[in-house]
């Protein structure tokens, strides 16, 4: 066995201490080194990572802004045109107007009755503010006379039908209006207008010439002894008329809450005559305008 004097034994421990400790020191110095540089580089990916996303965002955001950029311009181009288009139509309009009310028989644009409810000699016409009557001077050829009152033959059974039940019900019924020609209706508007101050005024009670249902021989104003137009609404007439005029055909055209669909003012004595189908379908169903019933757009002009 070799044998080591022991003041050298010492010396090659602590030579042996002395390179497991530089060993050691190296080793988790190379292992700091190392994983410091891994996390740097892990940091470096990171970040290059984020700014991409930071990227993405910022064009997702961009991409979005243009797009809602140009929806607001698109919107904005179709007001301005609706705008232009109804300022041309009313322009168009007025000027068609001083010319009827200056007794020139003219048909405004843009309101022709047309399709299935634009047939003037049918019971289902629709004529409003938005629909016109095409030629402006239509007459119906079927005018008969009930005690003075022009109305289409299409109506007459059923309106003396109607006039005789009230009779017998004890709530007597007369009329104060029924067929009117163009001119007649230009006549009729005129006078609203000075009695109102205004065709503004005037447009919330009386149809302008062309667009009166009265000119289609379907429509009656009824009274009753003393009460007349506004004053009909409080007469037993009226509530009878509201609870049996459907079994002759006939619905309140102008009723209180619709104005913005009819386009007039409530008129508890206008009532027209759609036929019973029409008149009891509506009141079964609690449809109120025939702008709802047949789905046409009414309203102002
Ligand atoms: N008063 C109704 C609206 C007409 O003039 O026809
Ligand atoms: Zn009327």
């Amino acid at each position: 066995m070799l044998k080591i004097p022991i003041k050298k034994r010492h010396v090659v421990l602590v030579s042996i201490l002395v390179a497991a400790g530089i060993a050691t020191g190296g080793g988790v110095f190379a292992m700091q080194f190392y994983g410091e540089q891994a996390i740097a580089q892990q940091a470096s990916a990171s970040a290059k990572k984020l700014k991409q996303i930071d990227e993405k965002i910022a064009e997702l955001k961009a991409k979005k802004l243009a797009e809602q950029k140009a929806k607001e311009e698109a919107e904005q181009k179709a007001k301005e045109k609706a705008k232009k288009e109804a300022a041309a139509r009313t322009a168009a309009a007025d000027a068609a107007l001083a010319a009827q009310l200056a007794g020139q028989i003219v048909t405004p644009t843009g309101c022709a009755i047309s399709g299935a409810h634009g047939n003037p000699n049918n019971i289902d016409v629709v004529v409003n503010k938005k629909n016109c009557f095409n030629p402006v001077n239509f007459v119906p050829s079927d005018l008969v006379s009930y005690g003075g009152y022009l109305v289409s033959n299409k109506i007459y059974t059923n309106l003396v039908g109607m006039i005789n039940a009230a009779a017998a019900a004890g709530k007597p019924l007369g009329l104060s209006s029924s067929y009117r020609s163009y001119s007649n209706q230009v006549a009729t508007y005129n006078n609203w207008v000075a009695v109102n101050g205004s065709t503004a005024a005037a447009d919330k009670v009386s149809a302008r010439p062309g667009y009166s249902e009265h000119q289609t021989g379907f429509a009656i104003d009824v009274s009753t002894s003393g009460a007349v137009l506004g004053d009909f609404a409080s007469t037993a007439q009226y509530t009878w008329m509201k609870s049996h005029a459907h079994k002759y055909g006939f619905i309140q055209r102008y009723k209180a809450g619709y104005e913005s669909i009819t386009g007039y003012s409530a008129e508890a004595w206008h009532w027209r005559y759609v036929g019973k189908t029409v008149a009891t379908d509506m009141k079964n169903k609690g449809i109120h305008t025939l702008e709802q019933y047949w789905n046409i757009e009414g309203g102002g002009y």
